[in-house]
């Protein structure tokens, strides 16, 4: 542990994470968590479970939050992330992230909130229309201090967050550019694996889409969805030449059962698979895939106060790393006081 530590004073820092709004799916795992458990062998690996995020589309039902938090640490410990190396933490449990989000709003305009081609998707996504609220079109200013408070370096994300990251850097220039160089601008890392489309064909699979298969589905599960993906739609009969490039099947052949792909493809394109046949493939190589992560998921899914330690210990260091940069910060602005201010004060 010791080593550990020491290790990751060297280290550059990484910051990334998920909204907790329900169990994570296959879309997910390749678009960020199978990133960041590579990462977290290099970088000092810091993973922010965003449940205030969460809240700026379910400000309405919070009950869900305490499972869907559990949840979201348990798809991340499944996958591979070793609480060793990350720091696993619950955003709303660092003061540093809530106060440093009032600080950035100064740094944003109204206009580059409502521009950002992330927001505008999601807006029409939720049907918002003119009520859109303030939480919601400010969140990529609280993604900004989720990123910063830590002082991050690096942030491994899909392809949507790059509008996110990119306001994060013109907040923190703007900051470092008024009072002094006291955060650290971070840079995108986007995963190299193309976005992973529905089960139902559409562009992206997303819990709200109801096209997604969750890392936690049991195997009848999965039988069941891949059943019902979507296919060559010009194909009537298995011996009917098929066309790989336009299958839903085939797109997550080429992800999860890399090693047949080329040879599924060929003979789609030769009618000599049909469509039900090629299914049982994938079935069968997402089960292997999948097997490992759902038995790990049960195992620790059993003993969820080892979760909750997990998570509390991460929080805890989280929570020193804030102070540190609210020192910072607060010198910086010279938001600086005498005594009743100052961290370790008497509030504190
Ligand atoms: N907005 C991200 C998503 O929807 C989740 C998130 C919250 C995040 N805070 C973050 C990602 C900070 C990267 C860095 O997936």
């Amino acid at each position: 542990m010791v080593g550990c530590y020491n290790r990751r004073a060297t280290m550059k820092r990484i910051l990334t994470g998920d909204r907790p709004t329900g169990p994570l799916h296959l879309g997910h795992y390749v678009g960020s968590v199978a990133n960041r458990v590579q990462l977290q062998r290099e970088y000092d690996t810091f993973i922010i479970i965003a449940d205030i995020q969460a809240l700026t589309t379910n400000f309405d039902r919070p009950e869900r939050l305490r499972q869907d938090v559990l949840n979201v640490a348990l798809d991340n410990l499944a996958c591979g992330l070793d609480p060793a190396r990350a720091t696993l933490f619950v955003q709303s449990l660092v003061p540093a992230i809530a106060e440093l989000t009032v600080i950035y709003s100064n740094f944003v305009t109204v206009q580059q909130l409502a521009h950002n081609p992330t927001i505008k998707t999601e807006a029409a996504q939720y049907n918002f229309g003119e009520s859109m609220s303030y939480g919601f079109l400010g969140y990529p200013v609280s993604q900004t201090a989720d990123i910063t408070f830590c002082r991050a370096h690096l942030v491994p994300v899909g392809e949507d967050q790059l509008p996110h990251i990119e306001q994060a850097r013109k907040i923190v220039r703007k900051f470092n550019a008024t009072y002094s160089s006291v955060l650290v601008e971070p840079e995108a890392r986007v995963s190299t694996v193309p976005r992973l489309v529905g089960l139902d064909g559409s562009t992206k699979m997303s819990k709200s889409l109801g096209n997604a298969i969750y890392l936690s589905d049991s195997a009848d599960e999965i039988k069941r969805k891949v059943s019902s993906a979507l296919t060559d739609p010009a194909r009537i009969h298995p011996t009917d030449k098929g066309h790989p490039e336009v299958c839903v099947v085939y797109a997550y052949h080429r992800v999860f059962n890399a090693d047949a792909v080329s040879d599924i493809a060929e003979r789609c394109r030769a009618g000599t698979i049909g469509c039900v046949a090629c299914k049982q493939l994938l079935i069968a190589a997402l089960d292997r895939f999948l097997s490992p992560i759902r038995e790990r998921r049960a195992e620790l899914a059993s003993r969820p106060d080892t979760v909750w330690d997990i998570l509390e210990t991460g929080t805890r260091r989280a929570r020193a790393e804030g102070e540190q940069t609210m020192a910072l910060v607060r010198q910086a602005m010279k938001l600086e006081y005498p005594s009743a201010a100052r961290p370790g004060g008497p509030t504190r």
